[in-house]
């Protein structure tokens, strides 16, 4: 029967960089991560603007960087862990480094420090504009070469199985489904670590891949583990309008950065009205500010103005983005980019401890589907993959000093569903999912929103698809659609929890 010491559930920069640095250190243990479609397939690969680091201790400081992840985050992060993070930043990038990582430098060999919302200084490093696909290659490279780590790709997570005694709960494996064998399997483990990022995928649009169904918030909070804050979803200002294409392309807010405007359609500039730092606030400030303008407006989107740009150093600093968008038919020096905000992050998540241990012995959660208290309500940008890295390696010290407590459990359990449909009904399901996602984006963006009425819609959804599939049968379709559900549940559960306390606040 199936078993590992240490089970990860997900291929981003969570799990890469914890299985990395776990199997060096314990070459006695083995490690499995699963990735649901191609290892290669995830969120981090997206990521254009960089890791937040202070490298200049003369123009910056900890202290700044701490002051604007505050900031940023709206009065709701925990300071203990926005310190912890920031400082833990510049050992972190060393270890990038050391596996060949590279990000820009400027003519004088000093790092190219980016500039984004929020943020007092430039204090972004990057690889021009794919930082998260250089990160991700390095670190597959690496996996790939380590023997104690194999790599299960198309391997999709069902449900994780709990073992609860005397009052304590126990996570000791995972239900599988293996796509290429059409096949539900189970694995037992002593330690499992969810990576599984966020949940983009609820929203109309969204810059987050296909695979960002919520799947790791789901099953942990169907295994009891604690959920908070999923009503801070953050919408990012700026992803390419497409009234078709599902995710959106980002335009990095480092390219606001660089000193592009967002203009309405008289091509005025406007955000000045909402926030003295007019561009460069924060991303939630800025998202809203376009909201509001849109709803003003007769139009769809607004639009990123580079016009004024050094061209020259905008397709030097940006050639994905360039690209992109010359591919799309628009030439940045002349046209104006067509832009609107789009869920990008989930702030909130699986409630975990300094060193990712979520309440569930032997859990532990790190990255976008983690809640460490970073974010609070609104992420500073580039701080995602800061998080993911520092987060990893408390996660790796804290298993490698209590794996020895943690044995295999001795039930090695049969898969519960006995039967796999073999056509996978997935047309059905993107009708399905496409009406979840209208509701959830009009709840979500509304300012009359109807919980209660959205809850009843969502279940219903729910309900048709358990009627679409067979009783005893599952499907990839079916588990990422239950997921999605799930997950908006526990974000419009959140969004009235939170209403009703600023009520009492109020009162
Ligand atoms: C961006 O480049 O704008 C995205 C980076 C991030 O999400 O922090």
């Amino acid at each position: 029967m199936l078993k590992t010491d240490v089970l990860i559930i997900g291929s981003g920069i969570s799990g890469l960089f914890f299985a990395m640095k776990t199997a060096k250190q314990r070459p006695d243990l083995s490690l499995v991560i699963m990735a649901k479609e191609t290892a290669k397939n995830t969120n981090t690969r997206l990521a254009q603007g960089g890791i937040a680091v202070v490298t200049d201790h003369n123009s910056d400081s900890f202290k700044q960087h701490i002051k604007d992840t505050i900031e940023a985050g709206g009065g709701h992060c925990d300071p203990e862990i926005v310190k912890m993070v920031v400082q833990q930043a510049p050992d972190r990038l060393k270890e990038l480094l050391e596996i060949g990582t590279e990000f820009d430098k400027n003519k004088e060999g000093k790092w190219d420090l980016g500039l984004e919302g929020g943020h007092s200084q430039n204090r972004i490093l990057h690889h021009k504009d794919n930082s998260g696909l250089e990160i991700e290659q390095k670190l597959l490279k690496i996996i790939k070469q380590l023997p104690n780590v194999e790599l299960w790709e198309n391997h999709q997570v069902i449900d994780l199985n709990t073992e609860t005694k005397k009052d304590k709960t126990t996570c000791s494996g995972a239900f599988f489904y293996d796509k290429k064998y059409n096949r539900i399997k189970y694995i037992r483990a002593r330690t499992i670590v969810l990576c599984t990022g966020g949940c983009g995928q609820l929203f109309e649009n969204t810059t987050n891949p296909r695979i960002a169904t919520g799947d790791g918030i789901a099953m942990a909070a169907r295994a009891g583990a604690e959920i908070e804050d999923m009503q801070y979803i953050q919408f990012h200002p700026t992803a390419l309008h497409s009234s078709t294409e599902n995710p959106l392309f980002l335009i990095s807010e480092a390219v606001r950065g660089f000193g592009a405007h967002i203009v309405n359609q008289d091509q005025k500039r406007f955000l000045f009205k909402y926030d003295t730092r007019g561009e460069l606030a924060t991303r939630d400030i800025i998202s809203q500010a376009i909201f509001k303008e849109l709803q003003f407006s007769d139009q769809e989107h607004m639009y990123l103005d580079c016009r004024h740009l050094d061209y020259e150093a905008f397709t030097y600093h940006f050639p994905a983005i360039t690209a992109f968008c010359n591919q799309k038919g628009i030439n940045q020096k002349k046209d104006l980019i067509p832009i609107v905000p789009a869920a990008h992050y989930q702030c909130g998540g699986i409630k975990v401890n300094q060193n990712g241990r979520t309440a569930i012995k032997n859990l532990y959660a790190i990255g976008e589907c983690a809640r460490t208290g970073l974010h609070g309500k609104n992420r500073l940008a580039s701080n995602s993959l800061l998080e993911a890295l520092v987060f990893a390696h408390q996660a790796s010290e804290d298993i490698n000093k209590t794996i020895a407590g943690f044995t295999f459990s001795s039930k090695i359990l049969i898969p519960k569903f006995p039967k796999t449909e073999q056509s996978n009904d997935y047309h059905a399901f993107d009708i399905l999912k496409k009406e979840l996602q209208i509701l959830v984006t009009s709840f979500y963006t509304s300012e009359n929103r109807n919980p209660v009425l959205t809850e009843e819609k969502i279940k219903k959804l729910h309900e048709t698809a358990i009627s679409t599939i067979n009783p005893n049968e599952i499907t990839i379709p079916f588990i990422e659609f239950s997921n999605m559900t799930a997950t908006a549940l526990l974000i419009i559960e959140q969004c009235k929890k939170q209403n009703s306390l600023s009520a009492q606040i109020q009162n």
